[in-house]
């Protein structure tokens, strides 16, 4: 009987320090995701005009390497966007941007460069299309003049 009630205290005090571990370990947890950075609405859009632009001097160069690198980083900031930003109303919106994405990727799979033009056209006017629709339309997209950056070479490599 004892040794049964001491026990039983043990039991207790271990469960109740186990309870108290959980409790510290939580907090923490809930410290550490309320102080996380989160990429907001406007970094990702910032990303994705820089890759938008890449993208035209590939697709200009025939580099189809570099241009399905290029239109891949969009999708990877469109899937980021859809996941950090989704109490943005504006992502709702995002969604018109997948036809015109596909589209050319198509073109750059084909190494068209005519289709290329026509499609980047296509997505150049869905980013405006969609800047209106969520009451930012004086961010205006064009068809880019020069690359974001001088230190790349847009040129396929290997003759390739
Ligand atoms: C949801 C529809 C939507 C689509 C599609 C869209 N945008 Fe945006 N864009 C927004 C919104 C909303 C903002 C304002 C973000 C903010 O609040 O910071 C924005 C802002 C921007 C900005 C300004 C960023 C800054 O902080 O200076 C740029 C540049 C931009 N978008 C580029 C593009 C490009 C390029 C495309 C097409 C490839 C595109 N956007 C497609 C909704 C969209």
């Amino acid at each position: 009987m004892k040794y049964l009630v001491l026990t039983s205290i043990m039991l207790l005090c271990s469960c109740s320090k186990q309870n108290s571990e959980t409790e510290h370990l939580q907090n923490q947890i809930d410290s550490l995701q309320a102080n996380a950075y989160k990429p907001g609405f406007g970094d990702f859009m910032s990303s994705i005009q820089v890759h938008h632009n890449k993208l035209w001097f590939a697709g200009k160069n025939e580099n189809w390497k570099l241009a399905d690198f290029e239109i891949t980083e969009i999708e990877e900031n469109i899937t980021d966007l859809k996941k950090f930003c989704k109490d943005r109303p504006e992502t709702k919106s995002i969604g018109m941007i997948d036809v015109p994405l596909e589209n050319l990727k198509t073109a750059i799979k084909k190494q068209s460069t005519k289709d290329f033009g026509d499609e980047y056209l296509i997505l150049t006017n869905t980013c405006n299309s969609c800047h209106q629709k969520t009451k930012h339309e004086y961010n205006v997209i064009t068809i880019p003049t020069a690359p974001p950056y001088s230190n790349q070479d847009f040129k396929p490599q290997n003759g390739k």
